[in-house]
C-alpha cells in the first residue's frame, strides 16, 4: 500500500520518532509545489509532523514551533516553510505583507498549522492532514489531495 492510500485510512503511531517516519514517508512522494494543512487540537503532533519532513530534506536547522513569528523558513534538499496561523487571527494584516510567493520558490512545502485562521493561502493545497491524539497515541488521516 502506497504511503498515501495509508494515510486516507489513518496512521496511528505511538512516539514521536513513529510520526518522523510517517511524514518522512509522505515528504519523499510530494511534488515540487507542495502545500500541506496540518489540522488538529494543541498537542496533536502537528509540529512534530513538520519535524519529520524537516528530517527528510536534511534540514539540520532544529524545526521549532513559529506560533510568535508565525512562519520559519528553512533551506535543504527543498525549502520547507513552517507556518503556524495560531495567533494570525488577531492581526491578519500581516499575512498580507509577508509576500510568501516572493519568499518560496519550487521544490518547496509549505506546511500550515491552524489552516482555518488564514484569510486566503497563495498556492492550491495539495495534502490536507488531520492529527489527533488519544492518550500517547496519534492518528494522521490525508482528508484528500
Ligand atoms: N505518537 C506521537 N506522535 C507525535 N507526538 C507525540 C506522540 N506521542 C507523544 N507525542 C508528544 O505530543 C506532543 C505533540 O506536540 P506538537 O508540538 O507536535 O503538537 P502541535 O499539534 O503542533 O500543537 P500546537 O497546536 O500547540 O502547535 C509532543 O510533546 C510529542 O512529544
Ligand atoms: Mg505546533
Amino acid at each position: 500500500m502506497s504511503i498515501l492510500d495509508k494515510l486516507k485510512s489513518g496512521i496511528t503511531t505511538s512516539s514521536p520518532e513513529e510520526t518522523y517516519s510517517v511524514a518522512k514517508e509522505l515528504a519523499h512522494v510530494l511534488g515540487d509545489e507542495a502545500v500541506l494543512t496540518l489540522e488538529g487540537d494543541l498537542g496533536a503532533g502537528k509540529t512534530t509532523f513538520v519535524k519529520g519532513l524537516a528530517q527528510a530534506w536534511s534540514i539540520q536547522e532544529a524545526v521549532t514551533s513559529p506560533t510568535f513569528n508565525i512562519y520559519n523558513l528553512y533551506q535543504g534538499d527543498r525549502q520547507l516553510a513552517h507556518m503556524d496561523a495560531y495567533r494570525l487571527e488577531e492581526s491578519p494584516e500581516i499575512w498580507d505583507e509577508l509576500m510568501l510567493e516572493e519568499l518560496i520558490y519550487p521544490p518547496f512545502c509549505l506546511a500550515i498549522e491552524w489552516p482555518s485562521k488564514l484569510p486566503f493561502i497563495p498556492w492550491p493545497i495539495t495534502h490536507n492532514l488531520h492529527l489527533t491524539a488519544k492518550g500517547e497515541k496519534r492518528t494522521i488521516t490525508l482528508e484528500n489531495e
